[in-house]
């Protein structure tokens, strides 16, 4: 095993021709730094940019302007078969007609690798996937699930610096989707390889990442940790994308040393200071930080509009004077009916700024 490389994109931009002439640019000025063993997910909605990342770091695709960097070392120059970057794609892209042991053998094969090195390379990713006893099956003859193992083993039999997801797991039902993302993640800290990912899904992207970056319209609104992401989000598009959220409409009031005092739902809360923001403002709070309670005497109280029932927690939909918002409730605790009076109170260690 080839010891662990940092990643590094430099200001990458692509744009495609368009008929007519005209360019769409579908990376703009994109640089983000991986470190050796890290596991980043290229979170964001479709048609961001997120494959033409990958492919662009693979040599798939050739960027307009930019630099890849592994440990320091430009790959962006070289062509995709020396790159010794590895990639998954989401419809794994088996050759229906080879042997699970020959779909993975295949790059080493147009490299010429000698018979015996074959034999053993393949047999250590088929192992490393747990597919051991497969390798003279057809494609056709697996599950689903086992052969998005077989393509990652595939990418994994070289060696390689880099490994790239491109939504590896979508072609798979809900409950596996959830087994093989925490095989993968717990086969890419073992291998300790550098890892990029590149999801939709935000329920994925917090599982797996180490770190998360968020792209919108092909530049990086935010990288940041999973928790981070979720509770600190850097814009408003990085709060809806990673879950619900109240974007509520705040005031700040005055700096109190290094807290704000910041009215929002018509309570006043002091929350941590950070610069540039004063006068109208926007609070960002998550279902999850609004407790729902019996009315009381000039507290905050609206009505109950909506109730939808998730098992484990129960969503609801309050009317306020001032504002709609969306709280969520445990399941066992205690619970409302669409129509009834309910006192709202915000959590506010909860509560995060952000410019209006
Ligand atoms: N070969 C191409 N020619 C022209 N435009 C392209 C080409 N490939 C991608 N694009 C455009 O570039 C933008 C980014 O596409 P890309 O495939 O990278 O998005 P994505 O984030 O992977 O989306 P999805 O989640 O749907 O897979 C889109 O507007 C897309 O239409
Ligand atoms: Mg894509």
């Amino acid at each position: 095993m080839t010891a662990a490389k940092t990643l590094e994109i430099r200001n990458l931009a692509k744009t495609f021709a368009m008929a007519g002439g005209r360019r769409v640019a579908a990376v703009r000025d994109f640089s983000l730094r991986i470190e050796a063993g890290e596991f980043v997910t290229l979170l964001g909605p479709s048609g961001c940019g997120k494959t033409t990342v990958l492919r662009t770091l693979a040599g798939l695709e050739e960027a307009d302007t930019g630099e890849v960097l592994l440990d320091g070392r430009p790959i962006h120059a070289l062509p995709a078969h020396r790159r010794r970057v590895g990639m998954v794609f989401q419809n794994y892209a088996l050759f229906p007609h080879l042997s699970v042991f020959e779909n993975v053998a295949y790059s080493l094969r147009i490299r010429r690798t000698a018979n015996e090195a074959v034999g053993k390379a393949v047999a250590a990713a088929l192992a490393a996937v747990g597919l051991d006893e497969m390798g003279a099956r057809l494609p056709g003859q697996l599950s689903g699930g086992q052969q998005q193992r077989v393509a990652l083993a595939r990418a994994l039999v070289m060696e390689p610096d880099l490994l790239l997801f491109d939504e590896p797991l979508s072609n798979l039902d809900a409950k596996l989707r959830v087994q093989v993302r925490g095989e993968l993640k717990r086969l890419q800290k073992r291998l300790g390889t550098t890892a990029l990912y590149v999801t939709h899904d935000q329920d994925e992207a917090m599982s797996l990442s180490d770190r998360i970056a968020v792209i919108n319209a092909g530049r990086l609104e935010q990288v940041a940790t999973p928790e981070e992401i979720y509770a600190r989000p850097a814009t408003l598009f990085v709060a809806g994308f990673v879950g619900q959220v109240n974007a509520l409409p705040a005031r700040v009031l005055e700096r109190r040393g290094d807290t704000l005092a910041v009215t929002v739902l018509g309570q006043t809360v002091e929350v941590p200071a950070r610069d540039g923001l004063a006068g109208a403002v926007l609070a960002i709070v998550r279902p999850e930080s609004l407790r729902l309670g019996p009315p009381r005497a000039g507290a905050h109280t609206g009505a109950v509009e909506e109730v939808e029932y998730r098992g484990d927690r129960v969503e609801y939909r309050v009317r306020l004077a001032d504002a709609a918002v969306v709280a969520v409730e445990p399941a066992q605790g205690r619970r409302f009916a669409a129509g009834e009076p309910v006192h709202v109170e915000l959590n506010a260690a909860a509560v995060h700024l952000l410019p209006a």
